[in-house]
């Protein structure tokens, strides 16, 4: 079994105010880029605690919360029953197993510099939505590595914006927008993070 990157982190993740306020200032910006409605199925890839997924429940009828985190995972069930949606998790790594659902969005906060190969996760995106699906996904400008302090898996340290939306384009999508989500402010430097939506 391969390792739990976030084995140590998990059962603290929520207590770090400052995260907390990005994964806000992410729904914020996801809440006023898509239409929510109380029909819709959708995906949180890389769900983690559930500090995104629980924003947008409230506004959606299901949520598929996908997480290879086994710690993580254990987070987000023990909060699952306050939570104003049908909540399903799936705990597994979504670069191997391929899933037989069709979501009506796809959402996801800060998972996208864990994945090596991201031209295959958008194309499976793609996949993975039914017709005017929707895409909406978080994750870092360029950084200089300093952003971690601690091995959670990380492939890249951020993206080129131009570079990552090229990538949704490729894969499909259209419509595809880049706007600044949040701005992590850590003590030693400030971390841009964006917002991609696209459209099958
Ligand atoms: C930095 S955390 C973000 C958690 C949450 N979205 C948030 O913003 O608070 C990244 C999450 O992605 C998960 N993850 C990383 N690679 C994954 C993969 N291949 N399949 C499924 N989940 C993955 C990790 O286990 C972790 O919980």
């Amino acid at each position: 079994m391969s390792k739990d990157h976030f084995e140590l982190k998990a059962e603290s993740y929520d207590s770090d105010a400052n995260r907390v306020g990005n994964v806000d200032n992410i729904a914020n910006s996801i809440l006023s880029s898509i239409p929510f409605n109380k029909n819709m199925h959708i995906m949180d890839f890389g769900s983690g605690t559930g500090l995104l997924l629980e924003r947008v429940a409230p506004f959606v009828k299901k949520i598929t919360a996908v997480d290879v985190s086994e710690a993580m995972t254990k987070q987000l069930s023990e909060k699952i029953k306050n939570l104003d949606c049908e909540v399903e998790i799936l705990q597994l790594d979504l670069t191997k197993t391929k899933l037989d659902i069709k979501f009506d969005c796809i959402i996801s906060s800060m998972t996208m510099h864990h994945i090596k190969d991201i031209q295959s996760m958008f194309n499976d995106f793609y996949t993975m939505l039914n017709d005017n699906g929707v895409l909406a996904i978080a994750d870092l400008d360029i950084e200089d590595g300093t952003f971690h302090t601690e091995d959670t898996g990380v492939f890249h340290f951020g993206f080129d914006r131009k570079e990552f939306q090229d990538k949704a384009i490729n894969a499909g999508f259209k419509d595809v927008k880049i706007i600044t989500a949040s701005i992590d402010e850590k003590p030693h430097g400030k971390f841009p993070i964006f917002l991609l939506t696209g459209n099958k």
